[in-house]
């Protein structure tokens, strides 16, 4: 077998990285489709550093003898590939973390899957990269995944590239088909405002210009590839930026010790610092700085420390410390670029899971601006985003949260996207400022409120939410609910998806984002109604989970009553009542719910109406007495 990761360097980032100079350390990702010979290059890489111990090698060779595909020769690829390590970051990840030195330089080098579908990785490895390594096979040149692979990497805020035209002895060597690699790579980088390009052929098989210049290029007078790395010049940036120190957790073993934990994700702090919390805004002077190995009297980005403040304040794992001179932004709306990375695409309107930082709030996108088409960089329009693409959009989340524009910290701008049922990262994205608009619109006080409409009426508001298939029968049992309550003297409203859809949403169709944006406004007009005082009857198919959580959400916990509907769709079907059914089975209707579209079926619903043994009276006496139970009739 391959050696195994412990073997060869520490898995635990946080201590290697407290024991080294940052000075010293370059943080690299590379990249590169499936079979560019990125496994190969970094094997090659372990090796040549001298890292390896004699008797791993042995493994190796007996190995590469066994089951390489080099013919005898010894295989990189092995060495990589039996060392996959892979680290917590909020987020399911394949990225294989590895330390190599030589004399000059430590290195961490994040290996991502080169696999179309595995932009997120990709993402995740540059998040906290100093430099990307982008592989070609000399003989493909520059493929529509280099160019995603180019524009992510300029995205998320690598300045420097070094593009290593591999397989170079494949091509027989060749100047030209070198030169012609480059000179297309240039043009596409200077479009992208990738500027420190750095070309150089080599053969990470045969480790041409991998550490040693190779003899067979004559004409190519640049570095080796480890050259380079050994001497690029990489600016510090986290030390220099404003600190920030997002709380991980509040450390309250006794009384006596209040300390903040987290890593400090930008600048210095020293005691006696004036510090901000964020999103509350009070200040404080920070105490002491306690580690492990006792206190400092200086801590730099990258570290992970606890901090004591001089003063008692509210402060909750989320919020941020930061320099109180150069605080960052709180805002709730805001632009960012979004590369989604889900099979199942972005719903706008839907709520989302966002961590940014040690935080997670809800967050819901807007239809996006635009698409960026990653080959030629152009802008086109779009409905949403699908999986690996990339765009910009609104994003909008459910309380004010402290950030930074990605560009000037890529710890308090970056985020993740998270499906809250499947719990699956969908997207990452970039923060890049706050939007204005929420600013100038404040909360109106009303002096007849929800209260004084309610008592006047003698009733509780609430929502009865009817979900169920198409034909189910919630309608009619909405209608004769009504009937009841209105003979009752109570004040009702019945919004019904066919109704509304003939005016407030008449824009939309049967997607699921339009489902998703129908839910979303049904859910907000019940909830105005609700605030006027009224029983609010909703009778819409609302087929999604997520949705029919929103509504809920909208309004208090004891003011929602979902109920579902559940007729059978073999049923529904039978008794088609609007002859849907039989237009959507003969292919004439595509979306159709229960056909072509989905229903999810509710789980926690208040009350479950068995339609093939309940009358539509008996539904709608079931209804009011689950009214009455909830002692919302008064
Ligand atoms: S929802 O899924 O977005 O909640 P909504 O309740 O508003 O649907 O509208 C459903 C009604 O629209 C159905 O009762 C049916 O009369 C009609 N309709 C037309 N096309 C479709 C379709 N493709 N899927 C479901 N309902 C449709």
């Amino acid at each position: 077998m391959a050696p195994s990761r412990d073997d060869l360097a520490t898995s635990d980032i946080d201590a290697y990285l407290e024991r080294q100079e940052q000075t010293s350390m370059l943080r690299f990702i590379t990249c590169g489709s499936v079979d560019d010979g990125k496994s190969t290059l970094i094997g090659r890489l372990l090796y040549d550093s001298k890292l390896l111990f004699e008797d791993h090698l042995a493994a190796l060779e007996a190995d590469s003898k066994r089951i390489g595909t080099q013919g005898g020769e010894l295989d990189f690829a092995l060495l990589v590939d039996g060392l996959v390590a892979e680290r917590e970051q909020g987020i399911t990840i394949d990225v294989a973390y590895r330390f190599f030195s030589t004399e000059r330089r430590k290195f961490i080098v994040a290996d991502t899957p080169g696999h179309e579908q595995y932009t997120r990785n990709m993402v995740t490895g540059a998040s906290t990269a100093d430099l990307a390594v982008v592989l070609i096979d000399a003989r493909k040149g520059v493929l529509t995944q280099t160019r995603r692979h180019s524009y992510l990497v300029s995205l998320l805020g690598i300045r420097h590239v070094v593009v290593a035209i591999n397989k170079i002895d494949l091509v027989g060597h060749s100047q030209e088909v070198y030169e012609a690699i480059e000179a297309d790579y240039r043009e596409f980088a200077d479009r992208i405002g990738l500027h420190d390009v750095v070309c150089i052929p080599i053969s990470a098989l045969l480790g041409d210009n991998v550490t040693e210049r190779s003899a067979a290029m004559p004409w190519y007078s640049g570095p080796s590839l480890i050259e380079h790395l050994e001497n690029v010049q990489i600016d510090d940036e986290a030390q220099s930026l404003p600190f920030r120190m997002p709380v991980q957790w509040v450390n309250r073993p006794d009384l006596d010790f209040r300390g903040f934990s987290g890593q400090i994700v930008g600048g210095v702090v020293r005691p006696g610092d004036a510090v901000r919390v964020l999103p509350s805004g009070r200040t404080s002077t920070v105490a002491r700085i306690v580690t492990y190995d006792g206190d400092l009297d200086r801590a730099v980005a990258g570290r992970s420390v606890t901090i004591t403040l001089a003063d008692e304040i509210d402060i909750s794992r989320g919020d941020v410390l930061a320099a109180a001179s150069s605080p960052p932004g709180v805002a709730d709306q805001f632009e960012a670029h979004i590369v989604w990375m889900s099979e199942e695409e972005m719903l706008p309107g839907r709520p989302y899971l966002m961590k940014i930082g040690t935080r997670t709030v809800t967050a819901t996108l807007a239809q996006p601006k635009y698409e960026v088409n990653v080959n030629t960089l152009e802008h086109s329009a779009a409905r949403t985003l699908g999986l690996n693409q990339i765009g910009v959009c609104n994003i909008g989340v459910d309380r004010p949260i402290p950030f930074d524009p990605y560009v000037e910290n890529r710890d308090m701008g970056g985020f993740i996207l998270i499906d809250r049922y499947t719990n699956s990262t969908v997207a990452a994205g970039l923060l890049h400022f706050a939007l204005r608009r929420s600013d100038n619109v404040h909360w109106q006080a009303v002096e007849i409120d929800k209260n004084a409409h309610a008592a006047q009426k003698n009733q509780r508001p609430c929502v009865v939410w009817l979900t169920g298939l198409s034909g189910s029968g919630k309608s009619t049992i909405a209608n004769i609910v009504e009937q009841k309550l209105f003979e009752l003297g109570h004040h009702s409203y019945l919004l019904d998806g066919d109704n509304v859809r003939h005016g407030l949403n008449k824009d939309l169709g049967f997607t699921d984002a339009d489902r998703v944006e129908n839910i979303r406004r049904v859910s907000e007009v019940a909830g105005l109604m609700v605030d006027a005082g009224l029983i609010v009857l909703v009778s819409f198919i609302s087929p999604f989970r997520a949705e029919r959580r929103m509504a809920r959400e909208r309004v208090a916990p004891d003011e929602f009553i979902e109920v579902h509907v559940d007729t059978p769709l073999a049923v529904a079907e039978e008794r088609d009542p609007k002859g849907l059914y039989r237009k959507a089975r003969a292919g004439e209707l595509s979306n159709f719910t229960g056909i072509d579209s989905p229903y999810e079926v509710p789980e926690g619903a208040e009350l479950v109406i068995d339609t093939t043994v309940l009358s539509a009276e008996q539904a709608a006496d079931a209804v009011i007495e689950a009214l009455r139970a909830a002692g919302r009739l008064g």
